[in-house]
């Protein structure tokens, strides 16, 4: 797919050197599309590609596509990504997220490309309660998160040198996700109850683009030497889904919008199959100080965001 500049009103603030073609695996996801969006904007070469072109969990596919492109660096922002319907569909959970993972990165190796993966903050099972760092015992609480894991553990084993991004909670204007369904319910909702005793970092796929630009001119203009390994990637700052959700209700109607009444609910008055960690605070410093990259706080993010939903309405049916 050729990049075209679509409209977006969200500063984009990275200069790239020139590091070749950037291919993307999960053409139709949140953060592939906004990598797409910044790529046509800075001028820099980017292909997405997804199903049925590309599945990373055959290999075959994997290595068709590579021979297509003939890439300069790949990232895998492609995953099976449903929390819930993972606990059913196992095998196509670990598929994708452990082997179509390490399958991509296997063929980054071979080539030696710079490989970019991005895992989760559901690795953990959320027992602590100050920010968690890398090296900290992970312990997944349901199938996705022990997929994601296992897919880190496949991506290291590939690929030494691979960086894996691990984020939370992650919004955009484009594909299904909480800002975007709250945005819905308050069309239609008098109330709106939400979980206010799970806390985490809402992450705009915007900022993670950026923050994968970035880091990308920096694995292809050798500043940052051995630089494969972990890394927690989400914006500054913490919340609980409740407190989300009243971000997002007081930014609708600082735009004219109409809001529900918001009531705070305990995770034991929503349950749902997967079991999803109480605190998946993440410490991003490792990231900081390796590639000096750090996000925004994530209110000024979703700011950012709202702007593009409500002011142009339009990024809602994309
Ligand atoms: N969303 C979050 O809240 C969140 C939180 C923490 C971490 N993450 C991680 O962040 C990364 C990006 O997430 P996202 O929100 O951008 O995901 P997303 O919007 O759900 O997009 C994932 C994309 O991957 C594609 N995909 C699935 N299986 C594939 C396969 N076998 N081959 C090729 N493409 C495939 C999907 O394609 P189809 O359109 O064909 O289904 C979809 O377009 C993922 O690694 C995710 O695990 C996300």
């Amino acid at each position: 797919m050729p990049a075209s500049a679509s409209g977006s009103l969200q500063r984009v603030e990275v200069v790239m050197r020139d590091s070749g073609t950037i291919l993307v695996a999960g053409r139709a996801g949140q953060l592939a599309r906004c990598l797409f969006q910044l790529a046509a904007r800075i001028d820099v070469p980017l292909v997405t590609v997804g199903r049925p072109e590309l599945d990373i969990g055959d290999q075959a596919s994997v290595e068709r596509m590579m021979r297509k492109v003939n890439p300069a660096v790949v990232v895998n922002a492609a995953a099976y990504t449903a929390v819930e319907k993972a606990q059913t569909e196992r095998e196509d959970a670990y598929r994708i997220n452990a082997e179509g993972a390490g399958l991509l990165a296997k063929a980054a190796r071979q080539r030696s490309l710079p490989f970019v993966h991005v895992s989760t903050d559901y690795v953990f099972d959320g027992r602590k309660s100050e920010p968690y760092v890398e090296s900290d015992v992970t312990s997944p609480l349901g199938v996705y998160g022990q997929s994601k894991l296992d897919g880190e553990t496949a991506v290291a084993a590939a690929h030494a040198d691979a960086v894996i991004l691990r984020t939370s909670w992650v919004y955009s204007a484009f594909g299904a996700n909480f800002m975007k369904t709250m945005i819905r319910l308050a069309e239609s909702h008098p109330t709106v109850r939400v979980v206010d005793d799970q806390r985490g970092t809402p992450t705009s796929a915007h900022d993670l683009a950026l923050a994968v630009l970035k880091i990308i001119d920096q694995l292809t203009h050798p500043r940052v030497q051995q630089a494969g390994g972990i890394y927690h990637l989400t914006a500054t700052g913490e919340t609980t889904w409740h407190g989300f959700a009243a971000a997002i209700f007081e930014g609708l109607r600082a735009r004219d919008q109409r809001i529900p009444k918001l009531e705070p609910i305990g995770t034991a008055d929503y349950p749902t199959p997967a079991k999803r960690p109480a605190y998946s605070v993440l410490n991003c410093t490792k990231l900081e100080r390796t590639f000096g990259v750090r996000l925004p706080p994530w209110r000024r993010s979703l700011d950012a965001c709202l702007d593009q939903l409500v002011v142009q309405k339009e990024a809602l049916t994309c």
